[in-house]
């Protein structure tokens, strides 16, 4: 009964959507292949400050500005779990990734005081997935620090790794039994270029020459003493597999037969997906990043580099720690070769010199950055674990339909043609959400009515055809095994 309307509404669908169908890839996804989508604590939960839950930095960071829009109810998922395991259910998803808000469980960051009903919403929601089949990849840090650890420096300071530390290994004896794909923590550039680069996300630092870096540094020893908590005590009994996620988009030379855009493509990649993959996957800092920053802190006057030098203790800790590579990614960007400016200030954009165009959207993009990935770091299993479009809102969402057909038609090429080990995809989001700082913004596959009291949830166009996919795991109309 429920399949054969679902038939009907895929015919439907296939005559309303005028998009390039016909050029979709034909084969159909591999049998252990994973449907998935994504969310993150502070955009979706709501319940800022309910059930003992503690102050984040995003609290703080809209509060303290009277901001209009906050994420102090959003999509009310801190209420209304059910409905939204329930839509994950219908639309058969395999996984469903959320992130845990550190100031649910430890409301000032700290083992001190570990809060109950926070970790009982936790304990709801993933025993809630389990039962319906659905795998919960679990972010462990979404960017909602706790201000009380930002206060003591935040990642500025490696005081952090070992609070961070507490806090994985509650997370791990406390839900572990539920959960076999652990993230330490999202976007890690991200994290540090625009709440400690710059002042766009909290803590708003705007230290663009060197805290990022120095961010980035305890960042990382932060991802790996959790790695190694998780692998010591606790992956032989639970079984599970945990990584860092990294975010990039894919680049491209702006002129395809000129070597400096060729030189630069390479130079911008490795700034921000090899910033933090480097360090796990090789050990290291980029070389062209050690090299560029190191010059160009000598030629400021510096007694040594803006970019820290990892000891080799540090080097043997951070190497290595990942299961399983995790990647985010959106969209392309056109890159020029820039000369490189005199010292100066310093500052993370002009350590990188690149001219970019704005971000555009190219299925290609994604099969090449796999490819880059593949080659540079053997990471074993992908999961891309975000990727999705954004639009003004509606629910005639052919754009988001187009967007995702394509992108997941670059991936089977990447599985089929090029050999490489994708085993999952996740759309963000599920649905509508704070994009923190905008209501604005829409990624969701159902929609969300911020105006109502209840926050109803509608499925949009997107969301009936991704429930489609999953159940004939197959973009095209018709699919078969493999095409050689
Ligand atoms: C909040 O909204 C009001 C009314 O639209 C506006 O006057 C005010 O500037 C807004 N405040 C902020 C911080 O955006
Ligand atoms: C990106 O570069 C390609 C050629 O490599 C060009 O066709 C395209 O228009 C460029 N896009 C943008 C947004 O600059
Ligand atoms: C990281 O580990 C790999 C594998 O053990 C090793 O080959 C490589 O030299 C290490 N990297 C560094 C920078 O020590
Ligand atoms: C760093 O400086 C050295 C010595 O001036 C120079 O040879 C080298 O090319 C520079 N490297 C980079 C990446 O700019
Ligand atoms: C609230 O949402 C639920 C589920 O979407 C719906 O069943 C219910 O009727 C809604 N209530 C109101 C008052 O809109």
């Amino acid at each position: 009964m429920l399949k054969s309307s679902m038939a009907l509404g895929y015919i439907i669908l296939v005559c309303l959507f005028n998009g390039s169908l016909a050029q979709l890839n034909q084969r159909l996804f591999p049998d252990d292949f994973m449907f998935g989508a994504a969310t993150a604590a502070y955009q979706v939960e709501g319940g800022w400050d309910e059930d003992g839950k503690g102050v984040s930095i995003w609290d703080d960071f809209f509060h303290s500005q009277g901001a209009n829009e906050t994420g102090d109810v959003a999509c009310d998922s801190y209420h209304k779990w059910r409905e939204d395991v329930e839509n994950a259910k219908n639309l058969g998803l395999q996984f469903y990734r959320l992130s845990i808000a550190w100031t649910r469980i430890l409301p000032d960051g700290t083992l001190g005081n570990i809060n109950q009903k926070g970790i009982d919403y936790y304990l709801n929601v993933l025993k809630a997935l389990k039962e319906n089949n659905i795998e919960p990849v679990v972010t462990i840090y979404h960017w909602d620090a706790p201000l009380h650890i930002s206060k003591l420096g935040g990642f500025l300071s490696s005081a952090i790794v070992d609070y961070f530390g507490d806090y994985a290994r509650l997370l791990f004896q406390t839900f572990g039994e539920y959960v076999k794909y652990w993230i330490t923590v999202n976007e890690p550039t991200i994290v540090c270029e625009l709440g400690y680069g710059m002042d766009v996300f909290p803590p708003a630092l705007a230290l663009i020459g060197d805290g990022i870096y120095q961010c980035g540094y305890n960042l990382l020893k932060a991802h790996a003493h959790a790695y190694h908590i998780y692998e010591d005590e606790f992956k032989a009994t639970q079984k599970g597999k945990i990584t860092i996620v990294t975010e990039c988009a894919w680049y491209e030379p702006n002129d395809p037969t000129s070597t400096q855009d060729l030189e630069t493509r390479e130079r911008a990649i490795q700034f921000r997906l090899g910033w933090f993959a480097n360090a796990v996957y090789l050990g290291n800092w980029p070389q062209v990043m050690i090299d560029r920053i190191g010059n160009r802190s000598q030629a400021e006057g510096l007694s040594k580099s803006r970019l820290p030098q990892f000891t080799q203790e540090e080097i043997d800790y951070i190497n290595g720690t990942h299961d399983y590579f995790a990647l985010n990614t959106y969209g392309t960007v056109n890159v020029t070769y820039t000369p490189e400016a005199p010292p100066g200030e310093a500052s993370y954009w002009t350590d990188l010199e690149v001219t970019n165009s704005d971000t555009y959207d190219d299925p290609q993009g994604i099969r090449k950055l796999l490819n880059w990935i593949n080659n540079r770091y053997n990471p074993g299993e992908i999961i891309i674990s975000e990727n999705g479009k954004v639009n003004d809102g509606g629910l005639d969402d052919d754009d988001r339909i187009e967007y995702i057909s394509g992108y997941l038609s670059s991936i089977l090429d990447a599985i089929y043609e090029d050999n490489l080990n994708v085993i999952g995809y996740g759309v963000w989001s599920i649905m509508d959400n704070f994009e923190w700082g905008s209501y604005d913004k829409r990624f969701g596959l159902i929609e969300v009515d911020f105006d109502s009291p209840n926050k109803t949830r509608t499925w949009k166009k997107s969301a009936y055809w991704y429930q489609d996919v999953i159940n004939r795991r197959c973009l095209a109309t018709t699919c078969q095994e493999n095409i050689l």
